[in-house]
């Protein structure tokens, strides 16, 4: 099969093709998703929780975000592949290339960082050194200290407003694609609308130009109670690979996410 390209992505957005995304963080994973047919890979940093155990995703470092790329790489025949750059990775122009450029090595064909209109001098410098950059906005899990806890976000009309200007604001530093987390499904739709790169939602609604969730999530596995907007795949599949065709198919019918996960404004 062709590689999964960003034109590929970006035309199928255009077309209101949903896009599916899921994370992985090894070749295992890998080469499943991409058997089911799901056209981009995340390595999230949301590995600190689903891989390394921890109650954030603050510990989690370049080297590491790097050693799983690589290992979903190695059985990645065609998916695009996107790397998280992890908490404080990114905090001036130069250690971000430096961080992406660890990435790319490993294999990713784009990176993702948490941000933001005030993240536009790092998304600039990357994508001016060929370093293609996905913005993510909403709840933005790095900054879990500082929100005092995961919330909703955009719930407010103003910050809404300031959302819609934060993404465009992205958009026109040279950004990709951009994920939604965790905002109402109003406002995903109205990011949506207004910008021309592909939208990527979890907890952002329907009407996104693709979904993502962590893997382990969709598969009903990881510990506590999940989250509003996720839904367990495996329910009533015998595979872990009918789960994801399903998540595959759901995404591409529009029948997930369903009202029932998504947020109110
Ligand atoms: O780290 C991650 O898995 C993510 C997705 C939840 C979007 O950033
Ligand atoms: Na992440």
């Amino acid at each position: 099969e062709k590689p999964i390209t960003i034109s590929k992505l970006l035309s199928m957005s255009a077309e209101g093709e949903k896009i599916t995304m899921l994370t992985a963080y090894d070749s295992t994973m890998s080469a499943l998703l991409n058997r089911c047919g799901v056209e981009t890979i995340l390595i999230g940093d949301s590995l600190g929780n689903v891989i390394q155990g921890h109650s954030s995703t603050t510990p989690v470092t370049v080297e590491q975000v790097a050693y799983h790329t690589e290992c979903v790489a190695r059985a990645n025949s065609h998916a695009f592949v996107i790397a998280d750059l992890p908490f404080a990775s990114y905090g001036d122009p130069a250690q971000a290339l430096d961080s992406a450029a660890e990435l790319m090595r490993a294999g990713a064909d784009m990176v993702k960082l948490e941000g933001g209109d005030w993240q536009i001098d790092i998304i600039q410098y990357l994508v001016e050194r060929s370093v293609p950059v996905c913005a993510h906005l909403g709840l933005l899990p790095q900054s879990v200290h500082i929100l005092g806890g995961y919330k909703v976000q955009g719930k407010s009309k103003d910050a809404a407003n300031l959302m819609v200007e934060q993404a465009l604001a992205c958009e026109q530093a040279g950004a990709q694609m951009i994920v939604l987390e965790a905002i109402p499904s109003s406002l995903g739709r109205l990011i949506t609308e207004s910008l021309s790169i592909p939208t990527i939602g979890i907890g952002a609604g329907a009407d996104c130009s693709g979904q993502v969730l962590v893997l382990q999530d969709m598969l009903g596995i990881s510990p506590g109670k999940p989250p509003k907007f996720v839904k367990n795949f495996l329910d009533g599949q015998t595979s872990i690979e009918a789960a994801v065709k399903a998540y595959v198919r759901e995404v591409k019918s529009g029948k997930f996410p369903g009202p029932e996960h998504g947020f109110a404004g």
